[in-house]
């Protein structure tokens, strides 16, 4: 069963002064600590045992939040990357853990919203293909690792926050591998800005011609919410979907009792801890709801 990866590190430099004292990962965005929308992304494609790669020193606030992950019916446990080296980082720190298993990758501080976007990312899970990425087409593609697309559409190269983006379309922090990614990324060699490059290890499945990319369509959201604009537009985003939907995102609770990995009794004992507000009523309608 493919495995799950938070990488939930970084200096969030971007983002001081609001980082000065806490991981990014645990900053809000509206109602929630951001780390609740990549666990739930992972959780709606099925994915129950998830490493969360951490700071040093961070481990405390994460497992006061999430814990082992057995409120959530699931397995979380936790490691640190001692300084942020690199994404691609992550699958040294996580070899023990991944045991020669298949993976996906997400970044802590993506968020991904749409109505089709769970069945594509759920395709991949459950696919051979030896590598999946996800491309979105943005209006600042300098940012991001960038597609560089051959005549056929397939992908010829990505570079990394270029200067003459060759497209338009970024690569987002959700990807999925096969057991020999932890190899490749043994091979790579820290990029001029002192980092393992997730991109230098898609480069290689690409190389080797298996790297196969999806594209988010327009009814789907994609946040990289590493600048305090984008941590706003996320919350926004956040905030006018659930109130005039009345229903959350990136709720951990609420999927876990979909998937039915908790109980009503378990979702009931979550919702108390949050009695006093709007979360924890809406955790115990469900139940109710669900049953008129
Ligand atoms: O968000 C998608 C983009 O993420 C991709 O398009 C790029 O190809 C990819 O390199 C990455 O670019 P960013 O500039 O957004 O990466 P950033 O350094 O902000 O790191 C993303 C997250 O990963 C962030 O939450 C911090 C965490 N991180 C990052 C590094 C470099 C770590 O935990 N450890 C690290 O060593």
């Amino acid at each position: 069963m493919r495995k799950g990866i938070i990488l939930a590190g970084g200096s969030g430099k971007r983002l001081n002064p609001l980082t000065e004292c806490i991981s990014k990962q645990l900053l809000p965005v509206y109602n929630k600590p951001l780390i609740y929308y990549p666990l739930t992304t992972l959780m709606l494609i099925g994915i129950k045992n998830i490493l969360i790669i951490i700071n040093p020193g961070e481990e405390k606030l994460f497992k006061k939040l999430l814990g082992d992950g057995n409120k959530f019916g699931i397995k979380i446990s936790y490691e640190t990357q001692k300084a942020p080296e690199g994404i691609a980082q992550a699958f040294l720190i996580a070899e023990k853990f991944l045991n020669g298993d298949d993976s996906v990758l997400v970044l802590g501080d993506n968020i991904f919203y749409g109505d089709n976007l769970i069945k594509t990312l759920k395709k991949a899970c459950y696919s051979n293909n030896s590598a999946t990425i996800f491309g979105y087409k943005v209006k600042d593609p300098q940012r991001y690792g960038v597609i560089e697309f051959d005549k056929q559409n397939i992908v010829k190269s990505i570079v990394e926050k270029p200067s003459n983006p060759k497209s338009r379309y970024a690569v987002t922090g959700i990807y999925f591998y096969d057991h020999k990614v932890v190899d490749y990324a043994k091979k790579i060699s820290k990029s001029e800005r002192g980092e393992l490059e997730i991109t230098d290890l898609n480069n290689i499945y690409i190389k080797k011609g298996n790297l196969k990319s999806e594209i988010f369509g327009r009814g789907s959201a994609w946040f990289d919410t590493g600048t305090h604009d984008s941590l706003l537009e996320a919350s926004n985003f956040i905030y006018t979907l659930e109130k005039r939907q009345s229903l959350k995102i990136g709720c951990p609770e609420e999927v876990a009792w979909r998937n039915k990995w908790i109980d009503n009794n378990k979702l009931e004992s979550l919702s108390l801890l949050s009695k006093k507000n709007e979360y924890g009523k809406y955790l115990k309608d469900l139940i109710s709801l669900e049953n008129n």
